[in-house]
Parts: C-alpha cells; sequence; structure tokens
C-alpha cells in the first residue's frame, strides 16, 4: 500500500496458446482493484487463441506473437519487446504451449508462475489426466509453481486436490481439475503479487548481547 492508501497492483501480463479459461478466471479476480496483479497484458502465441477475443472483449491489451516459423531467439526476443512495451513485471502462463528457453525464464526467475493440471511431481507433461486415471491414484489436482528451467520442475507455490471417482473418464476428471484450478490460480497469482510488492523488511537489530557478570 502507498502512502495514499492505494494498492500498489504489479503489471501482469498472462501468457496464452488456447482456450484461455485459466486467464478468464485470472481477469475476473483482478477485476477488482484491491486484487494485488493488475493485468496489462494478454499475449499468445496464436492467432486462433479462443481467450484472445474473450482479454480484449473486456479491454485487456492483446498481443500476437507467432511462434511458428521463426527461431526461439527470435520469438523470445519478440515476447520481451512486448513485455517491456506495458512496463511488464509478472508473468502467469495459462496454457501456453511453448518451451521457454533458459535466458528468458532465467531473467524472469521468481516473477514467472504457470499451472499445470496435475499433482507434481507427479505426472509432469502432457495427458496428465487419462494418466492419472491409468495409475489408479485416489486423488489428482492442479499445481502452481514457479517457472524453472526444467519443464514442469520449478518450485511448488500451492496445490489443490480433488477425488478420483470410479466412474471417471479423462474429460469428468479434467472438468473437476479445471473447476480446481480456476480457484487455485487467483489466489496463488496474488499471493505472489502481495509478496513481489511488499518485500519482507529488514529484521530489527539484535539486541546487544547481555554482558556477562
Ligand atoms: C490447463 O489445464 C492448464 O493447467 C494447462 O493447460 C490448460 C489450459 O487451459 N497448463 P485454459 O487455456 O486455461 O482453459
Amino acid at each position: 500500500m502507498n502512502q495514499g492508501g492505494v494498492v500498489a497492483r504489479v503489471r501482469t501480463a498472462i501468457l496464452i496458446s488456447g482456450r484461455g479459461s485459466n486467464m478468464t478466471a485470472l481477469l475476473a479476480a483482478a477485476a477488482d482493484p484491491a486484487y494485488p496483479a493488475e493485468i496489462v497484458l494478454v499475449l499468445s502465441n496464436r492467432a486462433d487463441a479462443d481467450g484472445l477475443a474473450h482479454a480484449a472483449s473486456g479491454g485487456i491489451p492483446t498481443a500476437i506473437i507467432p511462434s511458428r516459423g521463426r527461431d526461439r531467439a527470435t520469438f523470445e526476443h519478440a515476447i520481451e519487446d512486448e513485455l517491456a512495451r506495458h512496463d511488464v513485471a509478472l508473468i502467469a502462463l495459462a496454457g501456453f504451449m511453448r518451451v521457454l528457453g533458459e535466458g528468458f525464464v532465467t531473467r524472469w526467475q521468481g516473477r514467472m508462475v504457470n499451472i499445470h493440471p496435475s499433482l507434481l511431481p507427479a505426472f509432469p507433461g502432457l495427458d496428465t489426466h487419462a494418466r492419472a486415471l491409468a495409475a489408479g491414484v485416489a486423488r489428482h489436482g492442479c499445481t502452481v509453481h514457479l517457472v524453472s528451467a526444467g519443464v514442469d520442475e520449478g518450485p511448488v507455490l500451492a496445490q489443490a486436490s480433488v477425488p478420483v471417482l470410479a466412474d471417471d473418464t479423462p474429460q469428468s476428471l479434467g472438468a473437476r481439475v479445471l473447476a480446481a484450478e480456476h480457484r487455485l490460480y487467483p489466489a496463488t497469482l496474488a499471493m505472489l503479487a502481495r509478496r513481489l510488492a511488499n518485500p519482507l523488511p529488514a529484521l530489527s537489530p539484535l539486541p546487544k548481547t547481555p554482558s556477562k557478570t
């Protein structure tokens, strides 16, 4: 909070590649001016991502940076340019289907989060719901984690679990997990934004060691 009592909001970009239902959940939460992250950009690597139209209809600036047909360095440089143009300080990956390179990830370390549809470290990668069913787990869920160079390996910030039911299909289980994602991601992004905006104050100095008598 600044001196006028106004909450300082962390300028945040959401990166998507498709449907954008997690993006929609984040935008809904951030519509509250008291939410600690302000969504200033929705960026997609695909022009046909459904989420783009939803973001634009809510007045959120959008950008398309195509990944196809260009090398990773050029792609990531174009993303960095767009992020800089919007003065972005925090990135939320929400169904962004490109692996970002080590240089990009290192630059944004601690300021880039992702949501993954499993209870990591279980089931990194794709097809998590079918794999959870095949493994016979009793509970499945989702994870919000900081992004590190290893895919789906970064430090876990929060998880939500759901039961696996006897008659579940990957679709029914996936829908249950997705509903949990839509609750978990806004809450966790808020926690991180608050932490970034309000770093821990320094500890007060240690009292002097009492002198021995
Ligand atoms: C979600 O299941 C998310 O966990 C994963 O990709 C999916 C994206 O869905 N990373 P949506 O685009 O947010 O609807």
